[in-house]
């Protein structure tokens, strides 16, 4: 059980690049992604062999990177949830709920940063830096922590307060800025250089994706070897999406999956829906969202670099986009926890705002199955839930 890691390619040249480097973007400015052996992973990753492995997103190690030991919580794993009830009421049968509020740190950031650090640490990165909506800050600090090293994270002024206080807790250096993760971004890419900090901001790391690439293969295991027919993703800077879209390439070409492949639908919220609007014009990339406002911290990315992927997997998939407002949102997140008992984040509930409305335009039929996924934990939100609850 061991990783069969080859070599970095770039997303938009396709220049190559060894592994065993600390590197960010290709010199095109195109993010790196990770290459593996397939042939040689498909000797040793199969059916059986997994029966036999850990419950946490390492049982996949043949595509994931680490070469040694990883710096893990114990991510991955998370329970998917066949919301009968909520289903039923939007006329579905088979809806299910990939329940990530039950990673460590209470969100899905957890796959994506025990992955990035477990490979920072193992090609000698002294500090970790990065920008963040909120979760993505609690999740490196925790991984950083557990790898003993230091973090730098900066993150918007307004971004909730669980997720600062778990930064300051896990012994990271918070910093707060006026403005959006864009702003937090240039704040980190100015200065990395200088301070000798190693960037592992969304898309710029080669490896986060591959630790989020792991929710499509547990969905695959947990549905018994098959892949649902729709996936309805929060995306803000869209890693989710895309490292899943990746990885069923990957299951394909290791025999465990056929051709077939799920509708990739991309969610946004309404105050913020850069990906949903670019989808709809049939472009490429997107724009820039000026004054993008939501309680869904986690998809307040006003441009994602990614964002050219996204549009492809969505297009590529015969997926859509859909945006939810605020309040659509939270009237969703109370639905999901009085039908099925799961206190999701905005981010979640917005997936499901989703499903609520393709199911209702019919672009979901009945029978279909359908996986959304709650990306955190409500418990991170609590002002906005206790708003929701009214009280
Ligand atoms: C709870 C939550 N859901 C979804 C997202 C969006 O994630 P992605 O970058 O994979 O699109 C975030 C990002 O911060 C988040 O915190
Ligand atoms: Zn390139």
């Amino acid at each position: 059980m061991k990783t069969t890691l080859t070599h970095l390619e770039c997303s938009r040249c396709k220049k190559t690049y060894p592994e065993n480097q600390l590197l960010n973007l290709c010199s095109c400015g195109g993010p790196l992604l990770g290459r593996y052996d397939l042939k040689a992973a498909a000797k040793t990753l199969t059916c059986a062999t997994l029966r036999e492995r850990p419950a946490t997103m390492w049982r996949y190690a043949e595509l994931l990177p680490a070469s040694g030991e990883p710096v893990s919580l114990g991510e991955g794993m998370t329970p998917l949830v066949h919301a009968q009830r909520l289903g039923q009421r939007m006329g579905l049968q088979q809806l299910y709920v990939k329940d990530e509020g039950l990673n460590p740190t209470g969100s899905f950031k957890a796959r994506g940063l025990s992955a990035a650090v477990t490979r920072a640490k193992e090609l000698g990165a002294k500090k970790l830096a990065t920008p963040t909506a909120g979760n993505a800050g609690g999740a490196l600090a925790a991984y950083a922590a557990r790898a003993g090293l230091p973090a730098i994270i900066v993150m918007p002024a307004d971004t909730p307060e669980a997720n600062e206080i778990e930064c300051r807790a896990a012994g990271a250096e918070v910093v707060k800025l006026d403005g959006l993760i864009s702003d937090c971004g240039k704040y980190v890419a100015e200065r990395k250089d200088r301070e000798g900090w190693y960037e592992v901001t969304t898309l710029k790391e080669p490896y986060r994706i591959e630790g989020k690439k792991t929710m499509g293969f547990e969905v695959w295991e947990q549905l018994d070897g098959q892949l649902p027919d729709v996936i309805i993703y929060p995306t803000g800077g869209g890693v989710g999406m895309i490292g899943m879209w990746k990885g069923f390439a990957e299951l394909a070409a290791l025999g465990l999956v056929g051709a077939k492949r799920p509708r990739m639908v991309t969610v946004q919220a309404a105050g913020c829906a850069p990906v949903v609007r670019a989808f709809e014009k049939g472009a490429e990339s997107s724009e820039f969202w000026e004054n993008a406002a939501t309680i869904a911290s986690g998809l307040r990315v006003p441009k994602a670099l990614g964002d050219f992927l996204i549009l492809q997997a969505i297009r590529e998939s015969g997926g859509t986009a859909v945006a939810a407002s605020d309040e659509e949102i939270m009237a969703e997140a109370r639905a999901l926890a009085a039908d099925e008992g799961i206190f999701a984040a905005p981010e979640g509930a917005a997936a499901l705002c989703a499903v609520r409305k393709l199911a209702k335009q019919g672009w979901i039929k009945p029978d279909e199955v359908v996986v959304a996924y709650n990306t955190g934990s409500g418990y991170k939100y609590l002002p906005s839930w206790r708003q929701a609850v009214g009280i």
